[in-house]
């Protein structure tokens, strides 16, 4: 943790706003500074060669460690309550680097079958030529899990709740067989943030965000970061010096500076996203509606032993099929018609034909992905306007 100053008495909404809280010692500045250097001055050559030997001794060379994105690194593993963290030019490189730092050819990995479509899109196309076998599994059924895993097999990838249908998987139970296995369990909490759900409390040994979303919170850039204890920090952080998919110091500053108001704006999503839940489970244009905080969603009380709060994202199948999504999604006018999600901007989207059309027809039918499936993703508008457009929209269905 960086600041020497935090008293673990306080509230996680001080370590929310402190916890990167290191003064600038020259001018008391409280915001922290954006140090954009590519390169460090050693004090002299055996300096040098000591970084290179051990490159967490100093700052040598921004892909391999800059103090803007080390502040970052050390805020994510406070919240998310590990010892390290390493920061990624988007959600996509952090997959990838965990995929590539922990098995190879021969070896395996457990997936959820309910995912981001670029993770699928990961496996189906950049992973094909890897060697790695990922082992497609609904984990809401552990023995599934469990008959997946054999002596090639080095972690299962989950993420709960999932995108886009927000089934939730019980991570306590996905840990305890990870550890039984001895391999790997990983989270990618990027739709809770640690401030809804803390998967280390529950076993998880290592934590990633798509930082795009609600870590970052204002659609203003990309970024992926991932967490855990030491003994993961060799393998990932080599990964990510080698292959360079580096979170530029900028962007670590914008992350750190949106993290500041996580705790408030993460409240106002919930509190939004169940009044939102509450009018659609009503109406009369839509079949099911999926939402954590219902109790009609299928896994409620899974999601509130291990959620502390629902969150700000929904998803709804609509009566009219695909044709009446389009409608209602042509239609809105206070929500935006987009991909991405946990912006302050209400986001709605087609996930069968946008973020997830990685996926083939088959598999979209197979993990709940229908043709009327529509994605809402609850920002911080007032929230009888977000409802009056739903309102409009869906009287034209
Ligand atoms: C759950 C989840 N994980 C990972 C990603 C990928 O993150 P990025 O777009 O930052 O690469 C996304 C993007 O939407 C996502 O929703």
């Amino acid at each position: 943790m960086s600041d020497d100053k935090t008293n673990m008495n306080e509230h996680y909404e001080t370590l929310v706003v402190h916890g990167d809280h290191k003064l600038d010692e020259a001018t008391g500045g409280i915001a922290p500074p954006i140090h954009p250097s590519s390169t460090f001055a050693f004090k002299n050559a055996d300096q040098g060669a000591e970084f290179f030997k051990d490159p967490t001794a100093g700052f040598i060379y921004t892909r391999i460690g800059n103090p803007t994105t080390h502040l970052l690194c050390d805020k994510i593993a406070a919240l998310e309550g590990y010892s390290h963290a390493l920061t990624f030019s988007s959600g996509m490189a952090a997959i990838y680097a965990i995929f590539i730092g922990y098995a190879g050819p021969g070896e395996s990995i457990v997936i959820s079958d309910t995912i981001y479509g670029g993770t699928n899109g990961l496996i189906r196309n950049t992973m094909a030529t890897s060697g790695i076998d990922f082992r497609w599994v609904d984990c809401t059924k552990l023995d599934e899990v469990e008959a997946a895993i054999d002596n090639t097999t080095k972690l299962i990838f989950i993420e709960t709740p999932a995108n886009p249908t927000l089934k939730i998987i019980d991570i306590e139970a996905i840990s305890n067989i990870a550890k039984k296995h001895n391999i790997l369990s990983v989270v990618d909490n990027t739709f809770q943030t640690p401030y809804l759900q803390k998967p280390r409390e529950f076993g998880t040994d290592i934590v990633m965000h798509s930082a795009t979303k609600y870590l970052g919170g204002h659609g203003d850039l990309v970024a992926g970061l991932i967490t855990f204890d030491e003994k993961y920090f060799d393998k990932l952080f080599h990964v990510l010096v080698d292959t360079g998919g580096i979170l530029s110091p900028f962007n670590a500053w914008i992350l750190l500076r949106g993290i500041k108001t996580l705790h408030v704006r993460m409240d106002r999503h919930c509190e939004n996203a169940k009044k939102v839940a509450e009018f659609l489970e009503g109406h009369p244009a839509i079949d099911r509606i999926w939402y954590p905080g219902l109790k009609s969603h299928p896994q409620y009380e899974l999601g509130q032993k291990q959620m502390t709060g629902d969150g700000g994202m929904i998803s709804f199948d609509l009566k009219g099929g695909k044709n009446a999504g389009r409608t209602v999604m042509d239609s809105v006018h206070v929500c935006t018609l987009a991909v991405s999600l946990g912006d302050v901007d209400t986001l709605i989207q087609h996930p069968a034909s946008m973020t997830h059309s990685s996926y083939s027809e088959k598999d979209l039918l197979e993990t709940g992905i229908t043709p009327g499936l529509v994605r809402l993703s609850v920002g911080l508008e007032h929230v009888d306007d977000i409802i009056d457009d739903l309102k409009s929209a869906l009287d034209k269905v």
